[in-house]
């Protein structure tokens, strides 16, 4: 049976196992899918003895995204512009590297929760690895405009600029601290890709940022209402979310590219589902 793995540290949290499996159950598939602890000095042995099993592909979770970029010998463009990839695939001597997280979360805001993206204005909160991995695809998207906002402001302008150094976003992409939020006016789609949820930190944001019509999207998943998700209710926001469609999402779109079959994902959002409460 062709074997597959996720691989991360700590790895005990990880849902992939489960999604995948029951992908392969959906769409009959003959797979194995196991989770795997890589010490933090040990990837690519990791991933070499995986590869020297007979293993097929792997997801990489943190914090071995960036790592799994660069040991892949064949990057795909949307990994090198996130700079870190979240699955490998193993065929001889080729290791191809892609990232699925932005395109995941683009599919869930858009597919899922109907939400459109194109012509609207996006804020995107935190300027490290998860937003970096989410701007290509929201950008394709076509919002008309993207914010990144971050508690070190620098970090965000930062970011921006490597965007624009590539020609992509400009006069649509743009970066400032949480003072510069008061006067951006309102977004429709407000994202979290702060790690804040993860310590339940509330983060400083006016309420005029939240479009009342529009969606808050917590990046993190099983956590049911974040502090995040909190003020958005308290600031009228008609429809709430967490990461769970874009795990699923991502997980659907690598299982696609190993694979070549596309399962489908609700029934499996709705079982990791965590009510919003
Ligand atoms: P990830 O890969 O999950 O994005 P990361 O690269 O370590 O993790 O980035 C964490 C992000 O969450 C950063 O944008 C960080 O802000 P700073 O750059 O200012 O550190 C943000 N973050 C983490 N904890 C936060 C908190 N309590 N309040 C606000 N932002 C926070």
């Amino acid at each position: 049976m062709d074997r597959y793995a996720v691989i991360g540290h700590p790895i005990g949290h990880s849902q992939s196992p489960r999604i995948h499996t029951l992908f392969a159950q959906a769409t009959g598939q003959a797979l194995t899918y196991t989770a795997i602890e890589a010490p933090l000095d040990g990837f690519a042995a990791t991933v070499d003895a995986f590869r020297a099993a007979g293993g097929r592909g792997v997801n990489v979770t943190l914090p071995f995204k960036v790592e799994a970029c660069a040991y892949a010998n064949d990057v795909s463009e949307r990994a090198r512009i996130a700079g870190a990839a979240n699955a490998l695939a193993f065929d001889g001597p080729r290791c191809r590297a892609e990232n699925f997280d932005g395109i995941g979360l683009v599919r869930d805001i858009t597919a899922n929760l109907g939400q459109p993206i194109a012509g609207r204005r996006v804020l995107v909160l935190g300027a490290g690895g998860a937003a970096r991995g989410a701007l290509q695809p929201l950008l394709a998207a076509g919002p008309e405009r993207l914010f990144v906002a971050n508690r070190s402001a620098d970090k965000a302008h930062e970011l921006v600029q490597s965007f624009h150094a590539l020609g992509l976003g400009r006069g649509v992409l743009a970066a400032g601290g949480w003072a510069d939020l008061p006067a951006t006016g309102a977004f429709e789609i407000v994202i979290n890709a702060t790690s804040a949820s993860l310590t339940a930190d509330a983060l400083p944001l006016p309420a005029g940022v939240f479009a009342r019509d529009g969606l808050a999207y917590d990046m993190v998943y099983g956590k049911g209402l974040t502090p995040f998700l909190r003020q958005a209710r308290e600031a009228g926001v008609g429809h709430l979310a967490d990461g769970v469609g874009m795990l699923v999402e991502q997980a659907a779109e690598a299982f696609a590219w190993w694979r070549g079959v596309r399962p489908d994902t609700r029934p499996v959002i709705d079982q990791l589902s965590v009510p919003l409460t």
